[in-house]
């Protein structure tokens, strides 16, 4: 039997936040979910989160989590420390008999891997404790772990430390496997005898004949959080894996240190990505695409050979051999087909551009239908909110849309329609017509002032 126990209820003071340290993203995941995600993939019989500081925001943060259901949350009020977290979980647990796998929440990056390794470990050699250590050049801020033929003797807190102790460069990682039994025989007689004045879970190794250590290589997927220093260097070591993984499978990186991915984005052969871009949420982006410089792409699909200037993109699709931008904003719900052209200052919102279509210029276009081949001039925009209501336009193919156009939706333009520059268009227009509305330009010959 496995039981996964993740401690998330402690405030976090050193974040200066409101935020509970654990609901921090690394990557736009909580830290909290990515410990989650990574211990169900050990298919635990029993997954418990003990929360605390401000618990319903933390609860609600899971909610729509695919496996909430397998959580059980225990309340940890107050907050006295890391061994008093595990008393009250032991409480809810007594009839629990097996391994009981303990992480501390803010501890992001350790791999499901490594976790197995840390069981079979534990398992192998019959141990009352197993956790996870590993030298660190610099170990200020974590627990110093002391060892002794082989058996862990103590850990002690940095702010317990002697200066000799100090010195010691084995840390805890703040992963633990327990026999349950064992642990929970000893959970009770913990004090909080120390300068934190907290009852530490590290402590039940004094009273544990056998613990020993699973040394960690890979120092990276222990890197605790504690601070923001500590959460942008977690960034860092997860942007840079991300991107390595692109580069090795033909991504090319102009200034892969100013660009950012997210883990789900999916990146194509010989693309490009261009300084300071970013890729994000569940985006898709197709072989021999160019992205960037200055790009933004959320959740959005972009397929082959299409280049992409200091534009934003969400939630939207766009076809093969499409420019967009420079300085293009492609809101929610749009799809641009192939051989378009979107330009300069041009927002487009929850629209359907066909092919080949040109928005090059200064324009908004939104709730709006194009269709191919059609020519929007430059300061076009569509008219689609009354105040109440919002509209649709609808352009047909082959149209010319002149300059500065202003079309008030709901309106109908029918293929193969040009619109004089400057027109107000409020009323529908048939197929092969010229709509015109301004007034004629009146000239003033020998106008004195
Ligand atoms: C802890 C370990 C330390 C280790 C380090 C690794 C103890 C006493 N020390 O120190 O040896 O090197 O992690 O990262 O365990 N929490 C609760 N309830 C509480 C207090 C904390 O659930 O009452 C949770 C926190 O939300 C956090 C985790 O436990 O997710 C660790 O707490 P934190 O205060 O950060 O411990 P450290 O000082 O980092
Ligand atoms: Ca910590």
């Amino acid at each position: 039997m496995l039981a996964v126990a993740i401690l998330a209820a402690g405030k976090g003071t050193r974040m200066v936040s409101s935020l509970p340290k654990v609901l921090h993203k690394l990557s736009e995941k909580t830290l909290l979910c990515r410990v989650i995600d990574t211990c169900i993939g050990l298919n635990p019989d029993k997954i418990y989160v003990v929360v605390g500081h401000k618990s319903n925001m933390i609860k609600e943060s899971l909610s729509d989590h695919e496996h909430i259901k397998k959580i059980n949350f225990i309340l940890q009020e107050p907050q006295l420390g890391t061994g008093h977290a595990v008393q009250i979980l032991s409480k809810e647990m007594n009839n629990f008999k097996g391994n009981l796998l303990i992480l501390n929440g803010d501890v992001p990056l350790i791999k499901k891997q490594s976790l197995k390794k840390l069981i079979q470990t534990h398992e192998s050699n019959y141990s009352d404790a197993t956790l996870i250590t590993s030298l660190q050049n610099n170990p200020f801020g974590y627990g110093r772990v002391f060892i002794k033929d082989n058996l862990i003797e103590e850990i002690i807190e940095e702010k317990d430390c002697n200066t000799k102790e100090k010195k010691n460069k084995l840390i805890n990682a703040g992963i633990y496997c327990f026999d349950s039994n064992k642990l929970f025989n000893v959970i009770n007689k913990l004090e909080a005898n120390n300068k934190q004045k907290e009852i530490y879970l590290t402590d039940t190794i004094r009273f544990l004949k056998k613990s020993i250590a699973f040394q960690i290589k890979n120092n990276d997927e222990i890197q605790g959080i504690n601070n923001r220093i500590d959460l942008a260097k977690c960034e860092e070591i997860m942007q840079r894996s991300i991107k390595e993984k692109h580069m090795l499978n033909g991504v090319t990186f102009i200034n892969p240190e100013s660009s950012s991915i997210s883990e789900d984005a999916e990146i194509g052969l010989d693309v490009i990505i261009e300084s300071n871009s970013h890729i994000r949420g569940c985006s898709k982006i197709s072989n021999n695409c160019n992205i960037g410089p200055n790009s933004y792409i959320k959740d959005s699909i972009i397929k082959e050979n299409t280049t992409i200037k200091n534009s934003t993109i969400l939630n939207s699709e766009v076809m093969e051999n499409v420019c967009i931008g420079p300085y293009s904003h492609i809101r929610p719900g749009c799809s641009i087909s192939s051989g378009s052209k979107v330009g300069n200052f041009v927002e487009i919102k929850n629209s359907s551009i066909s092919q080949s279509v040109k928005i090059n210029h200064l324009s908004y276009v939104g709730d709006s239908v194009v269709g191919k081949f059609t020519n929007i001039g430059a300061g076009t925009i569509t008219a689609n909110f009354d105040g109440v209501n919002k509209h649709i336009t609808s352009i047909g193919d082959k149209c010319n849309i002149g300059s500065n156009t202003v079309l008030i939706a709901p309106v109908n333009i029918e293929d193969s329609v040009t619109t004089g520059a400057g027109s107000v268009i409020n009323k529908n227009v048939e197929k092969n017509s010229l709509a015109i509305s301004r007034p004629k330009q009146v000239n003033i010959k020998n106008w004195k002032k």
